[in-house]
């Protein structure tokens, strides 16, 4: 499989931790925490498998119209997480990079994403982009406002929080919907659904999806 060709970049829907968490009895929370460690497991395999970037919707712009408590959940444990696991941040060798808005976090949540993004930087290779607080609808307007006209393809795609297409989209846990998720980036990807909850889709799920896009034939409106 690795010698054929593998999808520069991938996004996934992290989709279904709290039905991954109902099975088992679980509150949704533990669905929630760990989808977030499958996380850094699926981005470790992704870039040993030599995919360039991996951008995961890990909330939407919809998502806070979740009850109160499952919003504060998402929203703070990230922050004692990261505190707890501190000195674990140099096993990461790879660019951590977050995308969506920036105005409606908590100072603290956002200090920790700026010490995320500041300690990665440099790394080359792979790059890790956790979409948070994103919603394509918000992305896309924001880009408009901030173009001069008239708006080329180009001058629209540098002002996009993402701006690279995506080869492969994934989406976990049965649904077949975008969500407002990379509506732009999106428009030439081959997509790939499958029924596994977030929070068990591991390596071989990964190698399935991407087994299924290298028997794709992707022509962008031409012919074969
Ligand atoms: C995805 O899992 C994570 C977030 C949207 C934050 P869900 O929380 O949507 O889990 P289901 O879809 O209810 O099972
Ligand atoms: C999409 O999942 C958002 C994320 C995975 C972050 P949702 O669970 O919010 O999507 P819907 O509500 O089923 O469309
Ligand atoms: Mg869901």
């Amino acid at each position: 499989m690795i010698d054929k060709k593998i999808p520069s970049h991938v996004a996934i829907i992290l989709d279904g931790n709290g039905r991954w968490a109902k099975k088992f009895g679980q509150p949704r929370s533990f669905g929630h925490y760990q989808g977030g460690r499958n996380l850094f497991r699926v981005a470790r395999i992704a870039k040993d498998l030599g995919i360039q970037k991996l951008t995961v919707y890990a909330f939407s712009t919809e998502n806070w119209k979740r009850p109160e408590e499952e919003v504060t959940y998402l929203m703070t444990k990230p922050i004692e997480l990261f505190y707890k696991n501190r000195d674990r941040m140099n096993e990461i060798d790879y660019k951590i990079t977050f995308a969506g808005r920036k105005d409606r976090f908590s100072k603290e949540l956002l200090e920790v994403m700026e010490i995320i993004t500041t300690e990665t930087k440099n790394h080359k290779g792979f790059e890790l982009c956790i979409a948070v607080d994103y919603g394509s609808y918000d992305e896309i307007i924001t880009a408009v406002n901030q173009c001069k006209l008239p708006i080329t393809k180009e001058s629209l795609e540098e002002k996009l929080m993402i701006k690279e297409p995506v080869d492969l989209l994934i989406r976990t846990s049965g649904e077949q919907r975008l969500s407002n998720f990379l509506l732009w980036q999106a428009s030439y990807a081959e997509f790939y659904f499958t029924k596994v909850h977030w929070p068990a889709f591991r390596e071989k799920e990964l190698k399935k999806a991407i087994k299924s896009y290298q028997n794709r034939h992707r022509r962008f409106g031409g012919l074969a």
